[in-house]
């Protein structure tokens, strides 16, 4: 995973520019905040909380942060904080993490929610903190706050990926109806199969925890969201009866399909798992979704990849877009969601095409050249 991440940011030895790690034993806190880049004094990131969450994941999770900001070009480092959760003292490490991040917060280093925490859980911090992002210098004014704004976001990341899967196919001028497996039914691959379904493509499978489930002639998605719970776990006592339950490991690898979407977590293909692959269009909405060996090979047999770095930035550039000021300031908040489905809409098709085209001229992972072309964009070179 670090090795990666160091391809894609150009240096043999990549190390972030600050590692705290926070241990509060009276509080039950064991924690760290990465902060791999500054920009103009800035940085943001989630803020995870898992049983398993460690400094090693938060360093890589923070440094590809660093590349989904550039690429998109906006103005702010890369920044991720990790929590040990203890869920019987829940609140009161959220607390103890907010009174520890303080000095960060209030220097310029936003850390927001990722897997395991929720906007509820960042107000408890920053209100420990004594922290009002709505003070933050040159930040949009939003005339919602920001639950209510995410109620109406939370497609976003799903929507960019679909958007890249679509781009993907258009590069190919590949209009057609394709089939589409899903591997991962939680808010991103929910919100992938609603898009892709939109744009008149078949889903084909859709994988949960549980396995795989599929119709060659296509899912009914909106019956499968309706017994799908928040976690992304689709109720298997009320399945459709058109659907079949496949058995094996990983069925979604198995089924016919040209698109592939990879939406659960890192590692989905390798190389042991690599020749079950039967799409020749992958994008990663999730992080890390193919090793960087299966990666290279998928590559050499000519299979389109399009990185998570580039397809899964929509959360993420929602926020840096807000903390930047780049959108809009004080417009009614179905206006800024408006412009912000555009915006990211805009900058994944964009680095959708670029990453392909630069993929296609040689053998070697495209990111740190579409990363140099950025960087140089926002330099104004
Ligand atoms: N939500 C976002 O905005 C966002 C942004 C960027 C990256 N990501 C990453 O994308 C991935 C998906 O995010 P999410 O928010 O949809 O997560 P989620 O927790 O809402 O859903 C995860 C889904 O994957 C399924 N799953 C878990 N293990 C699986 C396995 N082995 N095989 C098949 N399915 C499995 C779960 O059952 C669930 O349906 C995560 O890795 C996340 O870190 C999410």
């Amino acid at each position: 995973m670090t090795q990666l991440l160091d391809d894609r940011l150009h240096s043999a030895k990549h190390s972030p520019l600050l590692s705290t790690a926070i241990r509060d034993q009276a509080h039950h806190l064991t924690g760290w905040v990465v902060v791999d880049s500054l920009v103009d004094g800035m940085a943001m990131g989630g803020t995870r909380m898992t049983a398993s969450v460690t400094e090693q994941e938060v360093c890589d999770l923070a440094a590809a942060m660093t590349v989904k900001l550039a690429l998109v070009g906006l103005r702010i480092g890369g920044a991720k904080a990790g929590i040990v959760a203890v869920p019987e003292h829940r609140d009161e490490v959220l607390r103890a993490f907010g009174r520890s991040v303080a000095p960060l917060l209030h220097g310029g280093v936003y850390l927001g929610c990722d897997q395991g925490t929720t906007h509820d859980d960042r107000d408890v911090f920053f209100v420990e903190a004594g922290y009002d992002v709505r003070r933050r210098p040159g930040i949009t004014e939003m005339r919602a706050d920001w639950t209510e704004l995410w109620r109406h976001l939370k497609d976003i990341t799903g929507y960019g990926v679909a958007e890249s899967a679509i781009a993907a196919l258009r590069l190919r001028s590949d209009e057609r109806q394709r089939r589409v497996s899903i591997q991962g039914f939680g808010t991103v691959g929910r919100s992938v199969a609603k898009n892709l379904q939109a744009y008149g493509h078949r889903i084909v499978a859709v994988a949960d925890v549980l396995g795989t489930i599929s119709d060659p002639d296509g899912l009914p998605v909106s019956e499968l969201l309706e017994i799908t719970d928040a976690a992304g776990t689709i109720d298997r006592s009320r399945l459709p009866q058109s659907v079949t339950v496949l058995n094996q490991p990983e069925g979604w690898l198995d089924v016919d399909a040209e698109v592939l979407v990879l939406a659960a977590g890192g590692g989905a293909i390798r190389e042991d798992n690599l020749s079950r692959l039967r799409a020749d269009v992958v994008v990663e909405g999730g992080n890390l979704c193919c090793t960087a060996a299966a990666k290279e090979a998928l590559r050499s047999a000519g299979t389109v990849v399009v990185p998570d770095v580039v397809a899964n930035v929509g959360g993420a550039a929602v926020t840096g877009c807000i903390l930047t000021g780049l959108a809009p300031s004080d417009v009614p908040t179905e206006e800024l969601v408006r412009w912000m489905f555009d915006w990211v809409g805009q900058q994944v098709r964009r680095n959708t095409s670029d990453v392909l085209e630069i993929a296609s001229q040689h053998g070697a992972d495209p990111v740190p050249e579409l990363l140099a072309a950025r960087r140089a964009e926002s330099a104004g070179v």
